[in-house]
């Protein structure tokens, strides 16, 4: 079974992904990831990228659906991560998944507060090269902010106050109409998870779900 992680910003959707890709035997697939990499290449699709990533918009549809198309040619049951965002891209997934004669996939909607998103975000590490996260508060990261595997920690660029703001806004914009499109396609295979609970806790909700058997796809 595919499983898409829907939510604001800092929700957690990398944390799970992490986790459950290892229990489920799944691949993840982060849009952003994905982004983030094209643009340390300054290849074609980075350099497309790039200014939307640095003031927390959407890259256009396109670009992102030819990279999912991709990756689910590679194979593999997929936790997509960050994406689809837009109606669109939504709509283009089904097409996808359709083709390739997939299951329904389970979609995962976390629910956080933008006070909450503003802290996660504030206080986040990454290890740029395993993807590990930290928190000041929830997570501590090593005192040298110099991660296990004796990468430095860094913040992401758009874990700025003005660019959360707006990734936060751009969320708002689009969450009612691609979960208008989800929740009438997709009818039981939706769970939706208090992104506030521990870690731990957000694990064990979307767990519960896997055990549901997969249906036809439905437009
Ligand atoms: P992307 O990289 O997808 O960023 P995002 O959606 O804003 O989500 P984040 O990665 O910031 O947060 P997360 O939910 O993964 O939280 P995390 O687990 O790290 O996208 C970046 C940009 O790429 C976009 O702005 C856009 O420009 C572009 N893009 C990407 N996909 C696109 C698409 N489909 N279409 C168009 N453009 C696209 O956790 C956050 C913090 O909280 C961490 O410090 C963590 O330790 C902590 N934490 C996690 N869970 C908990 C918990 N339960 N309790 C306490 N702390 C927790």
């Amino acid at each position: 079974m595919d499983v898409i992680f829907f939510g604001p910003p800092g929700a957690g959707k990398g944390t799970q992904a992490k986790i459950l890709q290892q229990r489920f035997g799944l691949r993840q697939v982060s849009t952003g990831d994905l982004l983030r990499e094209h643009r340390r290449r300054e290849d074609e699709i980075g350099r497309r990228a790039q200014a939307y990533l640095d003031r927390g918009l959407l890259v256009p549809d396109d670009v992102i659906i030819d990279i999912v198309r991709a990756e689910i040619d590679r194979g593999d049951d997929l936790l997509f991560d960050g994406f689809p965002r837009t109606r669109a891209q939504a709509e283009a997934l089904t097409g996808l998944l359709q083709e390739r004669g997939k299951g329904l996939p389970l979609l995962v909607v976390f629910n956080l507060d933008k006070e909450e998103v503003f802290r996660r975000l504030m206080g986040r590490w990454t290890n740029p090269r395993t993807g590990r996260v930290y928190h000041d508060i929830y997570d501590p990261p090593p005192p040298n902010k110099i991660d296990v595997d004796g990468t430095p920690l860094v913040r992401r660029a758009d874990d700025q106050p003005e660019t959360i703001q707006t990734r936060y806004d751009v969320y708002r914009n689009e969450a009612e109409e691609l979960l208008d499109y989800y929740r009438r396609s997709l009818g039981d295979n939706i769970v939706e998870v208090d992104a506030r609970s521990p870690v731990d806790v957000v694990s064990g909700k979307i767990a519960g779900k896997f055990s549901a058997p997969p249906r036809s796809l439905r437009q």
